[in-house]
Formats: structure tokens, C-alpha cells, sequence
């Protein structure tokens, strides 16, 4: 992935349009492609585009094999779309000059940046928190200390915006670090609508998606009342009543 990005800011986005359109996608082609080694940085931007494209699920972490049947049975081809493709790195580049690309661990650079006031971070994590989920199968570097990043976020005098899953153990972090909370529609790999989390310090200008709030239940009620020994003596049911009646 960090190839990709290399290339576009090194003013390659639209050496790397040409070369998806100009390429005749078969699995022959696609393996001895990719099967090249020492090959320069936009090659490797390239063989990453491709593997993108027509492995199963996107995967690019070790292991990933190719699309079996794909969309509407169409194979590795299912997911190849070299126009579309192509204008996405066209448009990169009028934006390349304006983006600086480090291949960093990102909470050391959040931590560089964690005090200047005019600065806004979009942090897009792999989605591994609660030792599960998508991440560890896409990514190489799933590994993450989500707690950590959480704690960052909140030390940061700018402002952050981040995406995660919808799992339960995310929620928690988030309330637990005072952060809100929004869900947004979201199109997968296989064309279906998913729920992402979006997470930051104040959402408000998010009000037309659903606001995630505080989970109700486990309120813990602590009975302060003196236990009344129970007693079935006719006296004290009479005494009782008696009372009542008073
Ligand atoms: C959900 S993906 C983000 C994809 C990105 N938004 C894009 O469009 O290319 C999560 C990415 O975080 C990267 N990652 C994992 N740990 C990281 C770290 N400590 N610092 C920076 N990136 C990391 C993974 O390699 C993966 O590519």
C-alpha cells in the first residue's frame, strides 16, 4: 500500500492510470505480473493495485489467494475496473503536490503532531480491537494497541476523526474516553450496506446519522433497606395491620 502512495506523491498517479488501462487482465498475466521481483516503486504500486483487484476479498496480507468465482461468477475479472481505476490515480494527481506520504507508525506521527491546535486527524485503523474481525485477515500490519490510540486521540489539542467497526469492545473504548459516536452506512467489498463507527470529540455537525449512545441496563442498585427477619407469628401480622389502619 505504501507503494501506491509513493508513487502518486512522487508525480507517478498517471504512469500507474496508463498501465491499468493498458493492462489485459487474465490470471496468466496477472501471475507472471506479480511474480516479478526488484521491480522499481511504481511496479510495485502496480502489482499491489493488482493484487487488490483480483484477490479474494481486496486481501493483500500473505496467504491471500485469488477470486475464485467473484461477482456474477465473472471470476478474477469481477473486480477489475481499469476505467474507474484509472480516473481515481488521474484525479490523485492534482491533489499529489499537496500530500507529503510517510511510512510511519501512525501513533508516533499523531504523537508529533498530538499538540498544535490546527491540526485534524483522520485516523483509519485496521479493525482488529476485540482480538477479532476483518483486520487481521486484510492487513499485514494488523497489529495495533487500540487502547493506546484511544488514549492518544484524547490527548490530541487539535481534532481527529475516526472510523471502526461496529463492535462492542470499540464502543466501549469510546465511552470510556468520553468520545461520541455516529453510524454510517457503509458499501463492502460484496456490495452490501454495513454499519461503520465513526468516532471523534464532538459530532454534532453528524446529527442526520444515528447517534450512538450509551448503553442502557447494568445499573448496579445497592439495597440500603434492613432485612425484616420474616416471621409468620399471628401477633406481628396483627400488629402490623394495626398500623395500616392507624
Ligand atoms: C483500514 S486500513 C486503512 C486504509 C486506508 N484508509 C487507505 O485508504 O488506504 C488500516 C491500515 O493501517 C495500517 N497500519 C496498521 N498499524 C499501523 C501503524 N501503527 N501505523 C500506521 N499504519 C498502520 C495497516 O497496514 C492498514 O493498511
Amino acid at each position: 500500500m505504501a507503494a501506491v502512495w509513493q508513487t502518486v506523491v512522487n508525480g507517478n498517479a498517471e504512469w500507474l492510470a496508463k498501465k491499468i488501462l493498458d493492462f489485459e487482465l487474465t490470471k496468466e498475466a496477472v501471475i507472471k505480473e506479480i511474480s516479478k521481483t526488484n521491480v522499481s516503486m511504481k511496479e510495485k504500486a502496480f502489482q499491489t493495485i493488482l493484487k487488490n483487484r483480483t484477490f479474494h476479498g481486496g486481501i493483500l496480507a500473505d496467504g491471500a489467494g485469488f477470486l475464485k468465482h467473484g461477482e456474477n461468477g465473472k471470476g478474477i475479472r469481477s473486480r477489475w475496473y481499469p476505467v474507474t481505476l484509472a480516473r481515481r490515480f488521474d484525479n490523485l494527481k492534482l491533489v499529489a503536490d499537496r500530500i507529503t506520504f510517510r511510512q510511519e507508525d501512525g501513533l508516533a506521527v499523531i504523537r508529533e503532531y498530538s499538540q498544535r491546535h490546527d491540526v485534524v486527524f483522520f485516523i483509519d485503523p485496521p479493525y482488529t480491537a476485540g482480538g477479532k474481525k476483518a483486520g487481521k485477515r486484510l492487513y499485514r500490519h494488523f497489529n495495533l494497541d487500540h487502547e493506546c490510540l484511544f488514549t492518544l486521540c484524547k490527548s490530541v489539542k487539535g481534532d481527529f476523526l475516526m472510523t471502526y467497526d461496529n463492535a462492542d469492545e470499540v464502543k466501549e473504548m469510546a465511552r470510556r474516553h468520553g468520545f461520541q459516536m455516529r453510524l454510517i452506512p457503509m458499501t463492502n467489498t460484496h456490495h452490501s450496506t454495513i454499519e461503520e463507527l465513526v468516532i471523534g470529540k464532538e459530532l454534532s455537525w453528524m446529527d442526520c446519522y444515528p447517534t450512538v449512545h450509551e448503553s442502557k441496563s447494568e445499573y448496579k442498585t445497592v439495597d440500603r433497606r434492613k432485612k425484616v427477619p420474616h416471621s409468620t407469628r399471628s401477633s406481628d401480622i396483627k400488629k402490623k395491620s394495626s398500623l395500616k389502619q392507624s
